[in-house]
């Protein structure tokens, strides 16, 4: 990287880091105190937040754990003498012979960094007094420090669906290998008239700031998922409103991939499956409606687990922005983030609309009317994201559209 990145690192770095005090301090006035309180009243009075043992149905035996007691004296948990882990998510076995899966265990190096047992989806089982003592250690987006518990917790019983525990169904591509396309939003796309090659994949992730009217050439129309933070979302729907981007794809089959970089994406996800609006935080009288449409339920959704992007960061995009103060702002793109989740559910996975080489041949957004330039965020790192799809595009395990 040249200097000229290095400055706009620095400033960026400044601006993030300013914005996030002042988004803390904001979070801090607006939700932490009263908040976690009204909840934990909450919960208290009509239904107890049950700690299941791992492995153990709900409320089974006599491994739950009330919330009412404070945190640290679980005095009535006691957990079984052996913690099983809950089922892994990719638990259907693949009749696909050149699957991601099969490349990356021919490949000398990749070999090595996949682990494709990692739980990439977190569920209401989950939900265990091991599980809140580990990633309480961890912040956001690879734990819950600082979180409350009621919040996750509540937020975590409500994904009791079997859709929550996988991204699709198995049983609906019966035979061959489950095709997948994850569309990113670069310029790399617009003229690219791939709009056929994106629709005919079974699945397909589209992400932030997808604008698909006016480029359904360029882009297709199928989304099977759309993957986000709350934060990135509506800054979407804020900054590319005038290239189009008015409303988040909503549709019947249509599922959402929440990112939790944050308490709003556990607060918004609880609110988006009892289809109220948002009680408090930063989000507080949103309706969920308005960006998840009309039909609230929780196979509608699924939630990454933390494990699964603490995993994803350390093996795939270990950034060295991570030994810089400036650590904890760093985290894997939403793109990077979705391409990696297909990765290790899809059989077949085609990027398009990720950076390349060439990125500076070509605007940032494939959506802009002038050509604006590749933004790099302080918190992201997108070179070492270039590196990363340039060589699984060299071991086979992705086609990267290039051009
Ligand atoms: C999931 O939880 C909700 C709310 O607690 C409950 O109404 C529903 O019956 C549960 N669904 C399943 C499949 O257990
Ligand atoms: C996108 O492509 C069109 C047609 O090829 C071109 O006129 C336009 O300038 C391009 N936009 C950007 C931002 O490069």
């Amino acid at each position: 990287m040249g200097s000229p990145h290095w400055k706009r690192l620095c400033l960026l770095l400044l601006a993030g880091l300013t914005s996030s005090l002042l988004l803390y301090s904001h979070y801090r006035a607006t939700v932490e105190a009263p908040t976690s309180q009204r909840i934990i009243a909450n919960l208290l009075q009509p239904e107890a937040l049950i700690l299941a043992a791992s492995g153990t149905p709900h409320g089974a035996g006599s491994h739950s754990w009330a919330l009412g007691g404070s945190l640290e004296s679980g005095n009535s948990f006691k957990p079984s003498a052996k913690l099983e882990e809950p089922e892994p998510s990719r638990k259907q076995p693949s009749p696909c012979l050149q699957s991601v899966m099969a490349r990356a265990k021919a490949d000398p190096k990749f070999r090595e960094i996949f682990h494709f047992n990692t739980p990439v989806l977190m569920w209401d089982q989950h939900f265990t007094l091991e599980t809140w003592n580990r990633l309480k250690t961890r912040h956001v987006p690879y734990g819950w420090q600082g979180l409350p518990l009621a919040v996750v917790g509540s937020t975590l019983q409500l994904l009791n669906s079997s859709a929550n525990r996988h991204l699709f169904d198995r049983a609906t591509f019966p035979g061959g290998c489950v095709r997948c396309a994850v569309v990113g939003n670069g310029g790399i796309l617009n003229g690219s008239r791939q709009g056929k090659a994106i629709d005919s994949h079974d699945l397909v992730f589209r992400i932030n700031g997808a604008v698909i009217k006016g480029f359904e050439e360029d882009v297709g129309t199928k989304v099977s998922f759309y993957g986000f933070t709350v934060n990135t979302m509506k800054n979407s729907l804020i900054s590319y409103e005038e290239y189009g981007f008015t409303q988040v794809p909503q549709g019947k089959d249509l599922k959402y991939i929440f990112i939790p970089s944050d308490i709003r994406d556990y607060v918004m996800l609880k609110s988006a499956i009892q289809g109220t609006p948002v009680p408090e935080g930063s989000d507080k009288g949103d309706k969920p409606q308005k960006y998840f449409g009309p039909e609230a339920s929780a196979e509608k959704f699924k939630l990454l687990h933390p494990d699964f992007l603490q995993y994803l960061t350390t093996r795939f995009l270990r950034s060295e922005l991570l030994n810089t103060q400036y650590s904890s702002l760093y985290m894997p793109s939403t793109g990077a983030l979705m391409l990696l989740t297909a990765l290790h559910t899809c059989d077949q996975v085609s990027a398009y609309g990720f950076i390349t080489d060439n990125y500076e041949q070509f605007s940032d957004h494939y959506f802009e009317v002038e050509k604006k330039p590749l933004v790099f965020y302080a918190n992201h790192d997108m070179m070492l994201e270039a590196a990363l799809w340039r060589s699984l595009h060299r071991a086979g395990i992705i086609t990267l559209y290039q051009r």
